[in-house]
């Protein structure tokens, strides 16, 4: 008696699966921050969840790798600011120690020579503060901060005001500092008016020899070889090409791997980063996005930020400071030829809190997306060169390094780049990010199709704490009634 009925349970089970294959409440697609936040807060809650993920691992744009005596960040390296945090507040909730890198950096000139960091530092921070006032202006970063910039020398340091050399080398050293936080090829290409707010707290919290990766391993519940959650299933290696949703309240969202599998579930969230909807969303979506979201993935901006890490047999450096900043003397500029520019695009060089024997430094823009298709071997001598030429002096017989690793998000074909960054057109499309977060909705006007990830956060778009805010907001769209 008892075998047959499991016998026609299992026949039973068996027909279903075949009529339905693989049916799921929601399949979150693309397992960074935001898709990992949205997939296991609904796994949490009882949903049957399915996260599809094109590369190989699981956190997107956190990348940490074993690299040195420990682990350095390919990708997002600190939690910037502590409060109303859902990154910090995860490490705080396991007993995690997070490290506050402070960001004290030391200046280094082209020609060896240590620049004057009290003064430097006091300029960079006055200029960091005027990228977060509020301003309708309608300029550039650029402009803004240089504008602000020569008002508070002429009060504050007269004798500087006519030293061009000591303005040019400087605000050429600020540019490059703004498109590292922005990912922009040049300040002039960022908007000055933006409604991008810090998190407060301390801006550069470190997960240090734990690992980002910590993160994901938490939200996930197999930090520790915990058991993960029951309801919700990974699969890696798996590119989605196509996503076919009803506008009717009756059918399955549709959602086709690139291998030819099919899935279906009553919602997708889809958190693939701007880049790759730029590249893809005319031919991943069935029917094609309405117009006020292409708009917005055609107007928003991503932008590069790259990393070259090298390793050394044992660190050469001052392991205390953060960051050691080159500036350029521009005689020096002027004297590195065409081929090698890139070099003078290069911020400098900061100490992984990860990893104790290596060097961190720092590209951005076009030149980022250049220096993805320099061969390793040039990468590595054009980048000694420029320590040598900056440390060297303070620093006799720096080493050859053992190894080199670094970042190429532009190249990759699942990220397309780095954060996104307000362009010069973000006055005119105020509500671009909004429009790009907005969810597809059937006649019944249940969302179906929903979006997350960091460019879909009006206010913290471009961070990990940012990102998972999105993916909290589009589980908890599908979870209306729930306070978790
Ligand atoms: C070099 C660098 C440094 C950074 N530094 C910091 C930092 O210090 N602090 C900070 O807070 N933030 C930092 N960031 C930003 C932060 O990493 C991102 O904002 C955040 O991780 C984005 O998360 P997301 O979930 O929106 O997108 P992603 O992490 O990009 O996740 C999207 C996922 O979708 C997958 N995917 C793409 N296409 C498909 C497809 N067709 N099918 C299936 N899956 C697909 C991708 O592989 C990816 O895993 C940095 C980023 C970079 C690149
Ligand atoms: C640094 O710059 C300030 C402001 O111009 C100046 O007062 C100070 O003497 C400089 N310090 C050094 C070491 O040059
Ligand atoms: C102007 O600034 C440059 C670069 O900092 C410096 O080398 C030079 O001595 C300064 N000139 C004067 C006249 O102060
Ligand atoms: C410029 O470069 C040439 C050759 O690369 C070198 O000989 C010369 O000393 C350099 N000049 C300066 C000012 O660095």
């Amino acid at each position: 008696m008892w075998v047959s009925i499991r016998m026609l349970v299992i026949l039973a089970l068996a027909d279903f699966c075949r009529a339905m294959p693989e049916s799921y409440d929601t399949i979150v697609v693309g397992l960074g921050s935001a898709g990992v936040t949205a997939a296991t807060i609904l796994a949490k809650a009882g949903k049957r969840v399915l996260g599809l993920e094109a590369m190989d691992r699981i956190g997107g744009r956190v990348k940490t790798v074993p690299f040195g005596d420990g682990f350095i960040e390919e990708g997002a390296e600190w939690i910037h600011g502590t409060e109303n945090s859902r990154v910090y507040q995860m490490a705080i909730d396991n007993n995690i120690p997070t490290l506050d890198q402070e960001l004290e950096f030391e200046v280094y000139r082209s020609d060896g020579t240590l620049g004057n960091n009290s003064l430097i530092s006091e300029l960079v921070a006055f200029c960091h503060d005027q990228a977060f006032t509020a301003t309708d202006k309608p300029l550039s970063l650029g402009e803004f901060i240089t504008g602000k910039f020569m008002e508070h020398i002429k009060i504050k340091y007269p004798e500087l005001q006519s030293n061009q050399t000591f303005i040019k080398e400087f605000l050429n050293f600020m540019n490059l500092i703004v498109n590292n936080y922005e990912g922009s090829n040049d300040w002039t290409d960022v908007s000055a008016k933006s409604a991008f707010k810090e998190l407060g707290g301390h801006q550069h919290m470190s997960w240090h020899r734990y690992g980002y990766k910590t993160f994901f391993e938490l939200l996930l519940n197999t930090y520790n070889n915990g058991p993960g959650w029951p309801n919700l299933d990974i699969k890696l290696n798996s590119p989605v090409s196509k996503i076919i949703w009803p506008r009717d309240s009756t059918g399955n969202v549709i959602v086709q791997c690139e291998g030819g599998q099919t899935y279906t579930a009553r919602h997708v969230i889809v958190t693939v980063s701007l880049g790759v909807l730029k590249e893809r969303h005319e031919k991943m979506f069935e029917p094609a996005l309405p117009i006020e979201k292409t708009t917005a993935i055609d107007k928003m901006s991503i932008g590069v930020m790259d990393k070259v890490i090298l390793k050394f047999e044992k660190p050469w450096w001052d392991r205390k400071l953060l960051f050691f900043s080159f500036l350029w003397r521009l005689e020096d500029i002027a004297n590195v030829s065409k081929e090698d520019y890139w070099i003078t695009r290069i911020l400098g060089a900061s100490n992984p809190m990860g990893s104790d024997n290596t060097l961190t430094l720092w590209t951005s823009g076009d030149v980022g997306k250049m220096v993805e298709t320099l061969p390793d071997e040039i990468v590595i001598r054009k980048t000694m060169e420029l320590l040598r030429k900056f440390m060297g002096k303070k620093y006799s017989n720096i080493p050859e390094p053992t190894g080199m690793l670094r970042s190429k998000w532009y190249s990759n074909p699942y990220t397309r780049g780095s954060y996104t960054y307000d362009n010069l057109d973000t006055p005119n499309y105020p509500h671009a990010r909004e429009a790009l977060g907005a969810p597809l909705l059937d006649s019944s006007g249940t969302p179906r199709v929903l979006f997350a990830g960091e460019a879909t956060n009006p206010i913290h778009f471009s961070t990990v704490a940012g990102a998972s805010d999105t993916g909290y907001r589009e589980a908890m769209r599908l979870l209306p009634s729930s306070k978790m």
